[in-house]
C-alpha cells in the first residue's frame, strides 16, 4: 500500500489553512467564550432568578464573543488560503504556526500559556460578571441610565440599602421568565434609544406586593401610632415658619385584637378593591370592600359613576397603592426648597426666597440639566443682586434641583405621583372624598380631618410648642379654604395656586 510507506525525502506536509494566526487566537478567544457561556448558563439556571440581567451576559455577551472567536477562526482560514495561492512561490507558510520552527517554538509556548490564562480569567470573568450585574450600580449607572434619576432618588430613601433587584424582581420561575423577556425588552430599547421618558408607571410587571414587601415587612406587624412632624414655610416676605405635627394612626387596635387604622385596608379579613379610570389610578369612580370572614360586600361610587366596571381592571388594594414610591420619590420643588430651608442650607434671609427658589426650579424653558444651572443662576442673580448670601442660594437651588428634576428624562414629582397623603396629590381623598357613596348613601367611613390623624400642633415658633393630645383643627396658614375645593386642587407640589 502505497500511502503507508513513510515518505523520504518529502515536501513540507500539506497544511491546513486553518493553520494560521489569526484562526489560533480565534479559537482561544472561542473556547473562553464556550467556557464561560457554559458557566454563566449553570449560574443563571441555579442563581438566575434573582438576577436578570445575568442573562443579558448569558445570552448575548458570551455568545457574542463566541461568534467573534468563531468569525476570526475562518477568517484566519480564507486568508491564509488566499495568502498561500497569491505567494505560492515564494512564502506561502508565512503565517503558519510551527513547533518545529525553534524562532517561533518560544512564541507558541508564551501563546499557550496565555491561552491557558484567558480561558482561566474567563472563568473567573463570568463570577464577577454575575455579582456585578446584580448590584445597584449596574442597575442605576451601567445599563440603567435610562433609570438614573430613580437611582438618585433612590440613594436618598429609606431603602437605599435594599438592592433594586429586591423589589424589582424576585424569585419563582413565572416571574423570573417575565423578568428575562422583560430585561430583553428593556436593552433593546435602550440600545436603540426609544425608552420612553419618562418611563411609566405604573408598572404592569412588579411583582405583587406580598412577594416584595412581604419579604420584609409583614402586614400585621404592628407600627401603632406614628409622629410626623412635617416643615413649611410660607410664600411671604419673611419665609415665615409653619409646620404641622401629626399623629398618624397606623394600627390603632393593640397587636392580636381585629385590625383598625391606616394599615387596616391590608388585613387578613378584609379585601379593598378599586376601579381607576385612568393609567395612573389617580380617578377612582368605584371600590368595594369585602369581608372576607363572611362574604359580605359594600359598594362605593362617585355620582357621576354608572354601570360597572370591566371585570379584569378592578385591582385588590396591596401596599403599593399607597406606598407607591417607597425607594425613589421625587420630592416636590415646594418640598425641595423647604427641607433646604429647614436644614439651613438654602439661606432664609433673603426675602420670598420660597417663592423665587420654587419658580427658579419651575422655569418652563429649563430644558436639560445643565441649561438648568445656568438658568437658575441668572433667575435668582436677577432678583437678588449683589445679595451677600446670593451666591449659597444659587448653588444650594443648583444642587437641590439635580437630584429632584431631570429634565432629559422627564422625571420629577409632575410624572410620578405619591399616594401616601393627600396634599400634592389626591392620594387617600381618591377614596376618601365623602363623593363615593354606598347605595344607602353612606360614604366611605374615616373621612373626616380626625380619623387618619390627630393634629398635636401647628404653627410657627412657640405655637408649635402647644401640643395638643385630643387633637386640634387643621388651620390652614393661607386663611380658610372653600371646603369643596380639595388640597390637591391647590396645591401641586409648586407655587399654590
Ligand atoms: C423598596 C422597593 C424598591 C426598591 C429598592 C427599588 N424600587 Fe423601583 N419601584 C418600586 C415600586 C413599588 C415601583 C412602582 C411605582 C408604580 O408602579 O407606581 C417602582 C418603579 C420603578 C421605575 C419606574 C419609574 C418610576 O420611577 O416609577 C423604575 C425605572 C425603577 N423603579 C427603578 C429602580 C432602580 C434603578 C432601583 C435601584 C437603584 C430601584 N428601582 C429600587 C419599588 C422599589
Ligand atoms: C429587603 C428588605 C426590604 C424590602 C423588600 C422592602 N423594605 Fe421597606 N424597609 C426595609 C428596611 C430595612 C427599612 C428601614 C430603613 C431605615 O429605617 O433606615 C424599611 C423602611 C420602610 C418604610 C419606612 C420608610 C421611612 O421613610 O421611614 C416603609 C413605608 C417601607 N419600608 C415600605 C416598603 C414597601 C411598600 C415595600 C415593597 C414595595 C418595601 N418596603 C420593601 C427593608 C425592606
Ligand atoms: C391605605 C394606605 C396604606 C396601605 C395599603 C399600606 N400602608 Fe403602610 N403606611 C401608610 C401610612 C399613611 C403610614 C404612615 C407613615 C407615612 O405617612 O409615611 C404607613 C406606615 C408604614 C410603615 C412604617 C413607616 C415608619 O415610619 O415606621 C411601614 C413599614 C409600612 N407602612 C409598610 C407597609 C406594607 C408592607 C404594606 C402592605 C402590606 C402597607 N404598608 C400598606 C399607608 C398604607
Ligand atoms: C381605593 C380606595 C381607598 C383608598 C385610596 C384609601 N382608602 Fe382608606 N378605606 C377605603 C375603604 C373602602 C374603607 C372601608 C370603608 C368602610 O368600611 O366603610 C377604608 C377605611 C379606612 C380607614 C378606617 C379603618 C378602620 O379603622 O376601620 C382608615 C383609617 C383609612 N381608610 C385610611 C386611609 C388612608 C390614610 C389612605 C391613604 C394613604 C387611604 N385610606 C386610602 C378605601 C380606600
Ligand atoms: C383617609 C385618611 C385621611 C383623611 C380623611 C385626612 N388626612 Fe390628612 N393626612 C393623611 C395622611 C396619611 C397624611 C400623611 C402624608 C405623608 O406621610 O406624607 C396626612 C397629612 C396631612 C397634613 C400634613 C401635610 C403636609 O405636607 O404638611 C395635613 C395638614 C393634613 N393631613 C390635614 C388634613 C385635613 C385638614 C383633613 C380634613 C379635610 C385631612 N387631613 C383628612 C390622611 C388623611
Ligand atoms: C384654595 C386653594 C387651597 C386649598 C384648597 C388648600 N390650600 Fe393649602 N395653601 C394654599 C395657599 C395659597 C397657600 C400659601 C400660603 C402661603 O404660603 O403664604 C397654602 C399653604 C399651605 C401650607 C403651608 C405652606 C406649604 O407650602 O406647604 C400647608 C401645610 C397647606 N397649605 C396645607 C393644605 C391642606 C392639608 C389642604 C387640604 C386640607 C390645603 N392646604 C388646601 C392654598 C390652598
Amino acid at each position: 500500500m502505497s500511502e503507508s510507506t513513510p515518505p523520504t525525502n518529502s515536501p513540507p506536509t500539506p497544511r491546513s489553512a486553518f493553520n494560521n494566526w489569526i484562526s489560533a487566537i480565534g479559537g482561544v478567544l472561542a473556547i473562553g467564550a464556550l467556557f464561560s457561556f457554559a458557566l454563566l448558563v449553570w449560574m443563571d439556571f441555579t442563581q438566575g432568578d434573582k438576577n436578570p440581567y445575568l442573562g443579558i451576559f448569558t445570552y448575548i455577551v458570551a455568545p457574542g464573543f463566541l461568534i467573534t472567536g468563531l468569525v476570526m477562526v475562518f477568517f484566519g482560514a480564507w486568508a491564509q488560503r488566499r495568502w498561500m495561492i497569491k505567494h505560492a512561490a515564494t512564502v506561502p507558510d508565512k503565517w503558519r504556526l510551527n513547533f518545529s520552527n525553534p524562532a517561533q517554538r518560544r512564541s507558541l509556548i508564551l501563546f499557550m500559556i496565555g491561552a491557558i490564562g484567558f480561558v482561566m480569567l474567563s472563568a473567573f470573568g463570568s463570577y464577577q460578571t454575575y455579582h456585578y450585574s446584580e448590584s445597584v450600580q449596574f442597575c442605576g449607572q451601567v445599563c440603567h441610565r435610562a433609570m438614573n434619576p430613580e437611582f438618585v432618588a433612590y440613594q436618598r430613601g429609606a431603602h437605599a440599602r435594599v438592592d433594586c433587584v429586591d423589589c424589582h424582581i424576585g424569585s419563582g420561575a413565572e416571574w423570573f421568565i417575565k423578568a428575562k423577556i422583560n430585561g430583553t425588552h428593556q436593552l433593546i430599547a435602550y440600545t436603540l434609544n426609544n425608552y420612553s421618558r419618562p418611563i411609566g408607571t405604573p408598572l404592569k410587571n412588579l411583582r405583587p406586593a406580598q412577594d416584595i414587601c412581604e419579604k420584609c415587612h409583614w402586614p400585621e406587624k404592628f407600627h401603632g401610632n406614628i409622629d410626623v412632624s412635617f416643615s413649611h414655610f410660607l410664600s411671604d416676605r419673611a419665609n415665615t415658619p409653619y409646620s404641622v405635627r401629626l399623629l398618624l394612626r397606623v394600627n390603632t387596635t393593640s397587636p392580636g385584637a381585629p385590625a383598625g387604622g391606616i394599615h387596616w385596608h391590608v388585613n387578613q379579613n378584609a379585601k379593598v378593591e378599586y376601579y381607576a379610570t385612568d393609567d395612573k389610578r389617580q380617578e377612582i369612580p368605584w371600590t368595594r370592600v369585602t369581608n372576607k370572614t363572611d362574604g359580605t360586600s359594600r359598594v362605593y361610587r362617585m355620582e357621576s359613576f354608572k354601570g360597572e366596571p370591566p371585570a379584569g381592571s378592578i385591582r385588590t388594594m396591596d401596599c403599593m397603592d399607597c406606598h407607591n414610591r417607597p425607594a425613589h420619590v421625587f420630592p416636590t420643588a415646594n418640598d425641595a426648597v423647604e427641607a433646604a430651608l429647614t436644614a439651613g442650607t438654602l439661606p432664609a434671609n433673603l426675602p420670598n426666597i420660597k417663592r423665587e427658589a420654587v419658580k427658579a426650579m419651575m422655569q418652563p424653558e429649563i430644558t436639560t440639566g445643565p441649561e438648568a444651572a445656568q438658568k437658575i443662576a441668572d433667575y435668582l442673580r436677577a432678583k437678588y443682586t449683589g445679595a451677600p448670601s446670593l451666591p449659597a442660594a444659587i448653588a444650594e437651588v443648583q444642587k437641590i434641583y439635580a437630584v429632584s428634576i431631570f429634565p432629559e428624562r422627564k422625571a420629577d414629582w409632575r410624572v410620578y405621583p405619591n399616594n401616601i397623603g393627600h396634599k400634592d396629590w389626591p392620594g387617600c381623598f381618591r377614596c376618601h372624598d365623602d363623593k363615593h357613596k354606598t347605595s344607602a348613601g353612606e360614604a366611605v367611613r374615616s373621612s373626616d380631618c380626625s380619623s387618619c390623624h390627630t393634629i398635636l400642633a401647628q404653627g410657627k415658633g412657640s405655637e408649635f410648642e402647644l401640643l395638643n393630645a385630643r387633637g386640634q383643627t387643621f388651620k390652614h396658614p393661607g386663611g380658610e379654604v372653600d371646603s369643596d375645593l380639595t388640597c390637591s386642587d391647590c396645591h401641586n407640589g409648586g407655587i399654590q395656586k
